[in-house]
């Protein structure tokens, strides 16, 4: 594992988005793993920012939402397929049918989500997975005791994560109680994970992640075991590391 601290926030942005770069300038055929949330906001608005100053063209490349809720419409504005062309699709200029979000409406979810498997390696595979990490360890929506080995499947939310996306909703109560998300094996399987995180509020995390033990009970810490996984922090996030 590599980690990076950075002085804030946007700093975070434009550090992970020079290594994001790196890694997905050149290959014919980019493909990159997405993360919603408050995490990536910065990187992505950086490699907006480079796409408008024609620095960095991804308009070849091909996108994976990392998770989706259960039961809401794609055209609800928390909806991820939203929040992935609101924040990702629109202002990196990608083409939109290149760009994929698990289906959470679907009647036969587990048969979609091994259609989404299927669909990321025909695709050849994740080349860089950016990832957000909960409160609690999650990375995607792979809440503690998530088997190691998962693939994109049905879960069910923790009451804590519900509380955390709160924020995005009127109430707690239209929290959807359920997700699709790629598996921890599906995140393993990507080239290079780039984690970001930001704020005293992910200390904990970040260090149980980095130092701690790696066990079922904190999903992130199998990242350990990632080849070649990056964590870029800023200096609050960082605070707990020893
Ligand atoms: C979202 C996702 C989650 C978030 C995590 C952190 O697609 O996969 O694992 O990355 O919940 O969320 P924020 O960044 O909002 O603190």
């Amino acid at each position: 594992m590599e980690i990076v601290i950075c002085k804030d926030p946007q700093d975070v942005g434009k550090v992970a988005a020079d290594r994001v770069i790196s890694y997905l300038e050149g290959l014919p055929t980019p493909v990159i793993g997405l993360a919603t949330g408050s995490s990536p906001l910065a990187l992505y608005e950086e490699l907006a920012r480079r796409v408008e100053a024609g620095t960095f063209d991804f308009s070849h490349g091909l996108g994976f939402a990392l998770d989706e809720y259960v039961g809401i419409p794609r055209s609800h504005a928390e909806s991820y397929h939203s929040v992935i062309t609101r924040t990702v699709v629109e202002p990196l200029r990608m083409d939109p049918a290149r760009v994929r979000v698990p289906d959470g409406l679907a009647s036969d979810l587990q048969a979609a989500a091994d259609e989404y498997d299927e669909a990321i390696e025909l695709a050849g595979g994740v080349d860089v997975q950016i990832l957000g990490i909960g409160s609690n360890g999650h990375i995607g929506f792979n809440e503690p005791f998530s088997s190691f080995s998962s693939r994109t499947r049905v879960k069910t939310l923790t009451p804590e994560t519900r509380e955390d996306n709160a924020r995005f909703f009127d109430s707690i109560e239209q929290v959807p109680t359920h997700c699709v998300t790629q598996g921890l094996g599906t995140i393993m399987d990507s080239r290079v994970a780039v984690l970001v995180a930001s704020g005293e509020r992910k200390a904990e995390a970040v260090a149980a992640m980095v130092e701690g033990p790696v066990a079922a009970r904190f999903p992130a810490s199998i990242l350990q075991f990632h080849p070649r996984a990056i964590v870029i922090v800023d200096e609050a996030a960082a605070s707990k590391l020893e």
